[in-house]
């Protein structure tokens, strides 16, 4: 059942067009699948917008160059939020981060399959989200395009990888955890696979995820 909260992070949820398939048999296979089901130019200005990122403008200690980077190229970024450098993010058109998160040093935001983050969320260093996967049984080894939604005032302890899943409101990932399924509201999550171990205060859900210091 999908509530009110859900339908709001559903909404602002962007993901790519409903991929191409194209019946044909080539050397036994009966499918050849496009990958992304968009213009030629399309794919090129999100090439530039990706390249450029992650090889240079994400070293660049400024937070207005690299947000408006991104900005340009389709991400949809909150006020007060801050991305630190050194954070590579893949198809940045499927992006959307609400206000004052803070996505700390060295992360990877895979949104090749669409990645939301709500208000006041909190990531801390080298934490990869991964979106999407492959069907694995499939001779023609097709993607699944699996969205990730990370709600309002989730914290991601350092080093966590995240599969494609939901992090309700308030969920909180201890460091190094591999997280493969949805984190409950204010459930606190650890190991590999992660589990839940602990809940958290609601009241404590009233603090602003605002960090941007000078030149991180
Ligand atoms: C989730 C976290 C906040 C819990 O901290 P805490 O409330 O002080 O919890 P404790 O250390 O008292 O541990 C409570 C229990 O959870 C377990 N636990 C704590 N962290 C865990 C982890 N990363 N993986 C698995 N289990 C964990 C502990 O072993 C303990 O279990 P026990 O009661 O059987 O001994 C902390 O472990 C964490 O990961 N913090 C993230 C730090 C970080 O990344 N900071 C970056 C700055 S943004």
């Amino acid at each position: 059942m999908t509530t009110d909260s859900d339908s709001k992070y559903l909404r602002a949820l962007r993901t790519p067009p409903p991929p191409r398939m194209e019946e044909t048999t080539v050397d036994g296979k009966t499918k050849k699948y496009k990958m992304q089901n968009i213009s030629l130019a399309q794919k090129i200005y999100n090439r530039v917008g990706l390249l450029g990122y992650n090889m240079l403008v994400t070293f660049i200690p400024s937070h207005t160059i690299r947000l408006g980077w991104l900005r340009l190229f389709g991400a949809k970024i909150g006020k007060g939020s801050a991305i630190l450098r050194g954070t590579t993010v893949f198809d940045i058109a499927y992006l959307t981060i609400g206000e004052n998160c803070n996505v700390s040093f060295r992360c990877v935001l895979d949104a090749r399959a669409g990645i939301l983050i709500g208000d006041n969320v909190v990531i801390a260093s080298d934490t990869h989200l991964l979106g999407g996967g492959h069907d694995m049984n499939d001779p023609n080894f097709l993607p699944i395009p699996k969205p990730m939604i990370i709600e309002d005032y989730a914290w991601i302890g350092t080093r966590a990888l995240i599969l494609p899943c939901t992090i309700h409101r308030g969920g909180v990932v201890a460091a190094q955890a591999m997280v493969n399924k949805d984190v409950g509201e204010l459930e606190v999550v650890g190991g590999n696979p992660a589990k839940p171990f602990t809940k958290r205060n609601p009241d404590a859900l009233k603090y602003t995820g605002h960090y941007r210091p000078l030149f991180y």
